[in-house]
């Protein structure tokens, strides 16, 4: 039986956030806090989350944050228990934590292409897993995944990335409808380029996106938070990026053929040798 969700009151909720010691998941635990909301954030990197608890403290409340590989299912168990056990609830659960490479399959190194998939996708599944009975047993919550472009889009030499960020985007919409007649909200956020310091670890010769369609950490946090208080499936942003992902559904043929013309000009641009 279907049933009306309830709104999600920011200002009660109880939200996780993983890969909330950077980038957009900081955004996104950030902007909860503000609007009331307490926050559970996590990532790896004990140092760089005292960065973001310190930024939490300014808001009040019993926000912390916890250290978590998402990639481990035992330690993401022992987070949301934890959460779980202290405030009672999860409300909102944000899949955030994430990385990729620039690179051909054949130059990346399989074990990073297991490692990337155990955190995109499988710390996706695990962190959903383990929040997801509580939030079935009260008719409540809402579920954020973070996945890309690269999800609908798949370009040259990142494909182990984009087959993660596809992964995410199934998942989401299978739990779409799963979880509806649940009271359960899931949605996916599919940005084009964002402006944190996940091209670190890329490639020094990855091309380097136009700046009209490159993303503020703020834009995508937006979005989450859209996605939440409108019960939004999916957002994808910018519109020039979701204008091309709307006319790949229309016309593939078409456009993987421009794709390609595209992204094997802007790799040659990239790995021409600088004058
Ligand atoms: N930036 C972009 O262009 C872009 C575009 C589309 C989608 N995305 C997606 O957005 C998400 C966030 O990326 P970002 O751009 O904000 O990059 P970022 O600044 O590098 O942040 C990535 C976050 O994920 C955490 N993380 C990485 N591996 C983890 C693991 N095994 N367990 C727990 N946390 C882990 C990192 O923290 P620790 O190192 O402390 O663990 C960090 O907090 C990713 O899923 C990414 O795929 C990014």
């Amino acid at each position: 039986m279907m049933v009306g969700m309830a709104p999600i009151d920011f200002k009660n909720s109880i939200a996780l956030v993983t890969g909330a010691s950077s980038g957009i998941g900081r955004q996104v635990a950030l902007d909860l806090a503000a609007q009331g909301a307490t926050v559970v954030a996590s990532s790896r990197s004990r140092a760089r989350l005292d960065e973001t608890a310190a930024a939490l403290k300014r808001y009040g409340g019993a926000s912390e944050v916890v250290e978590c590989d998402v990639s481990d299912p035992a330690a993401v168990k022992r987070m949301v228990q934890d959460a779980l056990a202290k405030f009672g609830r999860v409300d909102i659960l944000v899949n955030n934590a994430g990385f990729g490479d620039y690179l051909p399959l054949a130059e990346t190194p399989i074990e990073t292409v297991e490692s990337m998939l155990r955190t995109n996708y499988l710390g996706t599944v695990y962190c959903t897993k383990e929040a997801l009975p509580s939030m079935i047993a009260r008719r409540s919550g809402a579920i954020v995944n973070i996945s890309s472009i690269s999800g609908i889009m798949g370009t040259p030499e990142i494909g182990p990335y984009c087959a993660t960020k596809f992964a995410q985007i199934g998942l989401s919409e299978s739990l779409y409808h799963e979880l509806k007649p649940h009271g359960v909200h899931v949605a996916v956020i599919c940005p084009g380029p964002v402006r944190t310091n996940f091209r670190r670890s890329f490639d020094a010769r990855a091309p380097e996106p136009p700046e009209f369609m490159v993303l503020e950490s703020t834009d995508v946090s937006r979005a989450v938070m859209r996605a939440i208080a409108k019960r939004k499936f999916r957002i994808v942003m910018p519109r020039s990026l979701a204008l091309i992902c709307y006319l790949k559904g229309v016309f593939p043929g078409v456009m993987r053929f421009l794709i390609y013309h595209a992204m094997t000009a802007a790799s040659r641009r990239s790995r021409a040798p600088k004058a």
